[in-house]
């Protein structure tokens, strides 16, 4: 295990295109993560939500130290404006392991910059560096119906829509939320 590093993902980094770059997080982002992840504009859809500055930070670097997980963070212009990342895992099997690995995909954009395709450049540079260096099959991203714009993102980027679980997840507001699975193929 190794804090600030994603060793078992070979991906040379970082990632950039003209505007975005996408590089492994460590601890000393998570000021910047937390200055969005405490917003309650962009909690709305997501699980895991720090309460604290501290937890933030210890957040971090548990997603930075455990085998598997990636972590990055988008910058632009210097500033870390996102994050995205997500967790390798074996895909299932009705016999031996496959020696194959998935990919469970996520990330967030801090409010002040939505709707300047800040995650769908992430998207489009992370998806091949996934699949063409880190030898990942299937990725797959797991998003509420009412996520439009997290839908948009994937489906602009190759993502398939697969299935929709109803009624899935009890939403912070009580209701419950439609779950959608999205997914792209090597
Ligand atoms: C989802 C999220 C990451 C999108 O980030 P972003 O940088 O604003 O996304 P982009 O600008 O690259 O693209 C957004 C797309 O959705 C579209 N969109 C935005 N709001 C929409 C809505 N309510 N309905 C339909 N489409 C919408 C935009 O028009 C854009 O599509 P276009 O480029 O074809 O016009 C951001 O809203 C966020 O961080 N949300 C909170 C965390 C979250 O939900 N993460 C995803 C969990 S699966």
């Amino acid at each position: 295990m190794r804090t600030g590093e994603t060793a078992d993902l070979e991906i040379a980094w970082p990632l950039s295109d003209s505007r975005l770059t996408i590089r492994p997080a460590s601890v000393a982002d998570a000021d910047a993560f937390f200055e969005y992840q405490r917003r309650p504009e962009g909690q709305r859809y997501i699980s895991r939500i720090p309460a604290t500055i501290v937890g933030a930070r210890a957040m971090v670097a548990e997603r930075t130290s455990t085998a598997g997980e990636l972590l990055c963070a988008i910058v632009v212009d210097g500033q870390v404006v996102g994050d995205i990342g997500g967790r390798r895992y074996r895909p299932g099997s009705l016999g031996p392991e496959p020696q194959a690995w998935d990919f469970r995909l996520g990330y967030s954009v801090h409010p002040g910059m939505w709707g300047k395709g800040v995650a769908s450049g992430a998207v489009a540079l992370l998806v091949p560096a996934l699949h063409h260096q880190a030898g990942i099959r299937r990725i797959v991203a797991k998003v509420f119906a009412d996520n439009q714009a997290s839908i948009r993102v994937l489906v602009k980027n190759g993502f398939r829509l697969e299935g929709t679980e109803r009624a899935a997840v009890l939403g912070r507001d009580g209701g419950w939320l439609d779950d959608c699975t999205l997914a792209h193929l090597s």
